[in-house]
């Protein structure tokens, strides 16, 4: 049995307009990379970046921790996380981790857990940051591609994207709060108009019809969300010029990603996909606010990398 594994796994852009805490994305623009290694006792952290070092509120040392319970595992495990996707972005920094964590503990120990199970104990690590387990995130960093998640009981499918789909993403450059998901999470409606509910629930199921058939323009048309985006859209200056600019370039879509700050607009290759990003600036500069932007495409979940490579 081997006494190291290392699991590299993507960022992902979560909800996706109307799928809130359902729909997940995962794209090429990072990603992490956790080395799992049997050691003598306790569970013990190393990292690149600026993680929290105690296992009980670090996300992969959650998941980590669950497991060994969980699977009654005795002796010790060092975590060493390579953080390549920068949290507060709203790309799923925190659920790469745990997902790369929870694939890299089943192969070390050779569990045979299905990706159903794999997103589920990963899911755990997101409670750190979020306050809430929620699943989008980490099902797209372990399964790949499009992600949807139904729970009781958990259950996700997984959907192959058009290879000619492309996402623009502008970060901007705020001071984001600590603990931001779960602030964001706060600004969301308790209670719909049932003829929102009806307007999202067409949207999401036109997205998938648009990742079933590899529409990318029915998935772009589909980014209308009318609950969460106009509740969260506050906390990100410029957003509304940001899109309005962006879907004037030729995006076919847009909103935020995951809990924000980063606004995603989608399009296709054939597009002019900088000028979407230019717009993308443009929008967030009308509220004098710099940001990054990137041009990225769906690609695959967990990957297990024979070495690790040299990380800290
Ligand atoms: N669905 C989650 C949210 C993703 O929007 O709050 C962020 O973790």
């Amino acid at each position: 049995m081997a006494s190291s594994i290392t699991v590299r796994t993507p960022a992902s852009i979560a909800n996706l307009g109307p799928g809130f805490d359902v729909f997940g994305l995962a794209v090429n623009a990072f990603y992490d990379e956790v080395t799992l290694r049997k050691t003598k006792s306790g569970i013990t952290i190393i990292s690149n970046g600026s993680v929290p070092s105690n296992p009980h509120s670090n996300t992969a040392g959650i998941v980590v921790g669950n497991m060994k319970r969980r699977f009654k595992i005795n002796g010790g495990i060092e975590i060493a996380i390579r953080k390549m996707i920068p949290p507060g972005f709203g790309m799923g920094s925190s659920a790469a981790s745990a997902a790369a964590a929870a694939v890299a503990f089943d192969r070390l120990f050779r569990l045979g857990l299905d990706s159903t199970a794999l997103v589920e104990f990963a899911g755990v690590g997101e409670k750190a940051s979020a306050g809430t387990v929620h699943y989008d995130n980490v099902a797209a960093a372990v399964c790949g591609g499009f992600t949807i998640v139904r729970t009781d009981p958990l259950d996700v499918i997984m959907l192959d994207p058009p290879a000619d789909l492309r996402i623009c993403i502008a970060v901007p450059k705020l001071d984001v709060p600590k603990k931001k998901t779960r602030k964001s999470r706060k600004l969301i409606p308790k209670q719909v108009r049932f003829s929102d509910h009806i307007a999202n629930l067409s949207n999401a199921s036109a997205m998938v019809a648009g990742f079933a058939q590899k529409d990318s323009d029915l998935i772009g048309s589909s980014i209308h969300d009318i609950i969460v985006e106009p509740a969260r859209m506050r906390m990100i200056p410029g957003f509304s010029k940001v899109k309005d600019y962006a879907l004037k370039a030729g995006a076919t879509g847009v909103t935020i990603s995951g809990a924000g700050p980063s606004v995603v607009a989608f399009s296709k290759k054939s597009a002019d996909l900088e000028k979407i990003s230019t717009a993308m600036a443009k929008g967030f500069a009308t509220a004098g606010t710099k940001c990054m932007t990137i041009v990225c495409k769906p690609t695959k979940g967990a990957d297990i990398r024979n070495k690790a490579k040299a990380i800290l």
